[in-house]
């Protein structure tokens, strides 16, 4: 049996309730089905919003990776979510970004969990040569404004292997499969978000 807050749905309350001080978090929006995160943030944005708006969906329909390939994302099993961000780069540094939040990722996993995972660029986070998360970073130029970045982050947490597709069943491995028991989606959350918080400032924000 499962503790419940295995199984729980995210909290936006409870969420915002840990990062009131914070850039990455400042706001915090929990949808329960979109197509991609990645587009559903600019539709909720407006064009007066500071960075650091965050959107997590429980479900994509047309979740996307790089170059083009579609992402798989579990009912209620991952993390998958975008965070709106006016970075102090230009459009040719998003690579740095990409860079930025794989690290972060990794850091996150690394303090919460005791696993090491390794960094396969430009955007993959693996565990024992599998892909655990990846990052898809797209950019908006603004006419006389800082550059809109949207950060894609798409973490694998209580999956079994039967929840990937076959063909990518030797090639993935969510968070519950490399500890061998199921993760606290919420609880983990909150200490990727902050991590990437703490990060972000130091490297990027224009007002930290
Ligand atoms: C990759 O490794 O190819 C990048 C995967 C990025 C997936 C995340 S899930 C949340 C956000 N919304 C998307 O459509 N993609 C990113």
């Amino acid at each position: 049996m499962c503790p419940a807050e295995i199984l729980a749905r995210l909290s936006a309350d409870e969420l915002r309730a840990h990062f009131h001080n914070a850039l990455i978090g400042r706001e915090i929006v929990v949808v329960e089905r979109t197509g991609s995160t990645n587009d559903a943030i600019l539709q909720v944005a407006t064009a007066n919003s500071k960075e650091g708006l965050v959107l997590f969906a429980e479900h994509q329909t047309a979740g996307r990776g790089q170059r083009g390939r579609r992402w798989e994302s579990a009912v209620g099993k991952g993390l998958w979510f975008s965070i709106l961000l006016r970075p102090k780069i230009d459009i040719a540094g998003s690579p740095r970004l990409t860079a930025w939040a794989a690290e972060a990722i990794s850091g996150a996993i690394q303090n919460e969990f005791s696993v090491s995972p390794t960094i396969k660029l430009p955007n993959d986070v693996q565990i024992d040569g599998r892909k655990v998360a990846g990052v898809l970073v797209e950019m908006r130029a603004q006419q006389r404004a800082t550059h809109l970045a949207i950060v894609g982050i798409g973490v694998n947490v209580n999956q079994s292997p039967e929840d990937f597709p076959r063909e990518l069943q030797d090639r993935v491995i969510s968070l519950a499969m490399a500890l061998d028991r199921q993760v606290d989606r919420q609880k983990f959350a909150i200490a990727l978000l902050r991590n990437l918080d703490r990060t972000y400032r130091a490297q990027f924000a224009r007002d930290s």
